[in-house]
């Protein structure tokens, strides 16, 4: 179930990570939310420069606690304007927030080594708010930007990113914002990051992986029942986006995509599937896939797959 050569460190942050992950998953679909916040260590933003990037959080619409955290690498001081990466955690679509511990990192070591300006999103959470409560919050954010453009940002080169839920909330922000005409944003790409998609069927690599760390079938298909409208079931668009349920994409206006997975991930398939479905409908995709990768490989630097990771998000976010 582990992929080879797993440094001790990783192995044990994810094991307790799942620990607390069951334990806050409730048998009547609630998550409990205080238990999951002893994991979920929270980090304040900053004006003060941490490697190289200061952070700010942005008020969208305090109604619904819809804001998000703002990451500005030092390189942008001089005055050169920076791609836009309008990102979304991942989660299962009820836990995490942009202030985690783990996002507040990963977000600023994309900020910094890529570099861009970072926009990661408070999205509301299931089962409190199911599907499509956080796809209409991203693309709330997007009019957001649209209207409001961050001084040291070039929105004509903006980037929907997302991992695992967020790869899929991802997907479908990107499709709905098709549908609107922006007048200072421009969607130049999208880069779902090992996302979260399913379906009645079972495939194979949930079959063999079904164990597997973090998205055990039995958590994925937990946090689908949280995230799915009621009475739904997996075969729902929102999870099965090129399944029996789906409606034709093929007229969609949809940016070209890089599609990130690994060969220890049990939403490998799903992911396969969803790559194929693009492509059938005329979308232009890339692939990078690491065999040796587990679902979250990028969230940890010490892992070789992470840097090779940064390195295709830069080549497709500054195309020679
Ligand atoms: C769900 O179960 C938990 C723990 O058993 C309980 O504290 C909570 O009130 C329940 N929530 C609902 C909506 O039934
Ligand atoms: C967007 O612009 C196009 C072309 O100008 C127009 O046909 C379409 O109705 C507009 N869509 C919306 C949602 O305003």
């Amino acid at each position: 179930m582990w992929p080879p050569n797993l440094p001790w460190k990783v192995r044990l942050f994810v094991t307790a990570f799942g620990f607390f992950t069951d334990a806050s998953f409730q048998r009547n679909g609630t998550v409990n939310r205080r238990f999951i916040n002893l994991i979920d260590f929270k980090v304040s933003p900053s004006d003060k420069r941490v490697n190289g990037v200061t952070t700010s959080d942005i008020t969208v619409d305090p109604s619904r606690n819809l804001w998000f955290r703002y990451f500005l690498p030092s390189d942008a001081e001089a005055g050169e304007k920076l791609p836009v990466i309008v990102y979304f955690h991942g989660g299962g679509f009820v836990m995490l927030s942009p202030s985690s511990q783990l996002f507040d990192d990963f977000c600023r070591r994309l900020a910094k080594e890529l570099p861009a300006v970072i926009v990661s999103v408070n999205y509301r959470l299931a089962p409190e708010h199911r599907c499509p409560a956080s796809y209409e919050d991203g693309v709330d954010v997007l009019k957001f930007l649209d209207e409001n453009p961050p001084a040291n940002a070039d929105l004509t080169r903006c980037y929907i990113v997302g991992d695992s839920a967020g790869g899929n909330i991802a997907h479908h922000v990107t499709a709905r914002a098709g549908e609107h005409n922006f007048t200072n944003l421009n969607i130049a790409g999208v880069i779902p990051i090992q996302p979260y998609f399913g379906g009645e069927e079972r495939t194979e690599s949930e079959s063999q992986l079904a164990g597997a760390p973090l998205v055990s079938v039995e958590r994925t298909d937990w946090c689908w029942k949280a995230f799915l409208p009621e009475g739904s079931d997996r075969d729902h668009p929102a999870a099965n986006v090129f399944g029996p349920k789906s409606s034709d994409v093929s007229g969609l206006k949809f940016p070209k995509s890089l599609v990130f997975m690994g060969g220890f991930d049990p939403l490998r398939d799903w992911q396969v599937s969803y790559c194929e479905g693009l492509k059938d409908n005329g979308k232009e995709v890339k692939v990078v896939d690491y065999p040796n990768a587990m679902h979250s490989f990028y969230a940890f630097p010490e892992l070789p797959e992470s840097t090779l990771f940064m390195r295709e998000l830069q080549d497709f976010i500054y195309p020679q």
